[in-house]
């Protein structure tokens, strides 16, 4: 469908809209606040493993600039705000004694957010694990959801009067198979088997922290963020379909099906054989308890072919689509997709887009002003795919912008900027650019607006 069709198209009342950061990506003040090392501070401080060698040390500095950060949520008109919560911060040494300190700047911030009109969304775990846990194993260590547990349980005491809407574990995905299996990302192991029980015990961390929510604030809503996609091959033979069905479920069922239907997919299990994390007994019970939302963090389709490693990533399988700095392809009709088929086969309750948008190449502001008129195609074009997706009947109730602002990229430091708000890293000056000045305008008409009306 042509982008113009999509113009004016209004979501359903109540419909919400949203940004999204992490902790380690923005607050900066790694050693302030009594807050402990992450897995991410010795990773991005290990030279070779970002790009430029750049860490979070300082990264946005939303540590002390949170306030004039909740101050341009509100005057972007934003109705929610996804962020998460340093476990470091909290419990420093990853068990044991509770750092006030941690629990009085997310305290605070929420106050903010509240007073703003603003609904926080707290994710509990985005990546950054308290080293000392990492020195145990990390998540290879069983032990690491009795310890999760506890940590949500000091945060939910001290927050969850006000802040209802929660996250678990933001894509296990990335945090096990790119962590240890892959090693772009911390704690940089490089083992099937070790990312196999990174991610078994995410998903166990993830059903305890629904247990502990639920018991803490009972009128809580809590769920998990998977990063999912949608498969297709531009080849025709059977071993591409079957290339489609693999990758599918690595990326996919593997993560949806114990979730949803408390079992890993048999095609898989069998496909990973003796790299197989043991399964005890409860844990696809604990990992399959009810939510009462799925977050999906959606950037890109997966184009595969048979013999072809990582094929997403080899511009020759998709050579018509369009590439943002990332190299991720832009392709909207994944999302719709994605969206009706996770409504079909797994029917969660509610769905979020938890986080969606793209890296290109900003100049630097002028006259207050960036243009990214990519960007804001690619939030076009997606949005439109969000709308025809709701009307396929797809219980989508909200969307978040990855991200707020330009921040830490992770392996990629601060060399790819996915921010709707431009933030210049010598000054710290923040700059929306003109996606956050379009989206406001969606947000204030509840409707897909055309790409030139980019606001004053
Ligand atoms: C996702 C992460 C998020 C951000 C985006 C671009 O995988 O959840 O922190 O880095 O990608």
């Amino acid at each position: 469908m042509s982008s113009q069709n999509h113009n004016n198209a209004r979501f359903p009342d109540g419909f919400r809209w949203g940004a999204a950061t992490s902790s380690y990506q923005i607050e900066g003040a790694v050693r302030e606040g009594g807050r402990g090392q992450s897995i991410w501070d010795t990773f991005s401080h290990t030279p070779g493993k970002t790009v430029n060698g750049d860490t979070g040390d300082i990264a946005v500095d939303h540590y002390h600039r949170w306030h004039q950060d909740v101050a341009m949520m509100r005057e972007l008109d934003l109705q929610a705000y996804r962020f998460s919560i340093a476990w470091p911060r909290i419990i420093p040494e990853g068990v044991g004694r509770v750092n006030q300190e941690g629990l009085d700047f997310y305290d605070r911030l929420v106050d903010g957010l509240l007073e703003a009109g603003i609904v926080p969304w707290a994710t509990l775990y985005h990546w950054d694990l308290p080293q000392a846990l990492g020195d145990q194993d990390g998540l290879k260590n069983r032990d690491i959801a009795d310890a999760f547990e506890a940590y949500v349980g000091a945060v939910t005491d001290r927050l969850g009067d006000r802040v209802k809407k929660w996250i678990t574990i933001n894509e296990p995905f990335v945090a096990g198979f790119i962590g240890y299996w892959w090693g772009m990302h911390a704690p940089g192991e490089t083992s099937r088997a070790a990312g196999l029980a990174a991610v078994h015990n995410l998903l166990r961390m993830h059903g305890k922290g629904v247990d502990v929510v639920r018991e803490r604030v009972p009128d809580a809503r809590v769920g998990i963020t998977l990063n999912l996609t949608s498969v297709y091959t531009l080849g025709d033979s059977e071993a591409d379909e079957d290339e489609v069905r693999r990758d599918d479920g690595l990326s996919n069922r593997w993560f949806l099906d114990p979730v949803f239907k408390g079992s890993y997919p048999e095609d898989m299990v069998e496909e990973f054989g003796d790299d197989m994390p043991e399964v005890h007994p409860g844990d696809m019970e604990l990992m399959s308890r009810e939510t009462d939302f799925l977050g999906v963090n959606y950037y890109m389709p997966s184009y595969v072919k048979a013999g072809v490693e990582n094929a997403f990533f080899d511009p020759s399988l998709a050579p018509d689509y369009e590439r943002t700095a990332t190299g991720w392809l832009v392709e909207p009709r994944g999302l719709k997709d994605l969206l009706v088929r996770i409504d079909q086969d797994y029917g969660p309750e509610e769905i979020y887009i938890t986080e969606n948008g793209a890296a290109f190449d900003d100049d630097r502001p002028v006259d207050g002003r960036v243009h990214d008129p990519r960007r804001l195609a690619y939030y076009h074009g997606h949005l439109g795919a969000c709308h025809d997706a709701i009307g396929q009947g797809v219980p989508l109730k909200g969307y978040f912008a990855w991200s707020l602002m330009d921040n830490f990229e992770w392996s990629e430091g601060y060399s790819k900027r996915f921010g709707i708000v431009y933030v210049d890293y010598s000054t710290q000056e923040r700059t929306p650019k003109d996606t956050a000045r379009w989206y406001a305008n969606v947000i204030r008409e509840n409707a897909i607006q055309p790409e030139d009306a980019r606001g004053t």
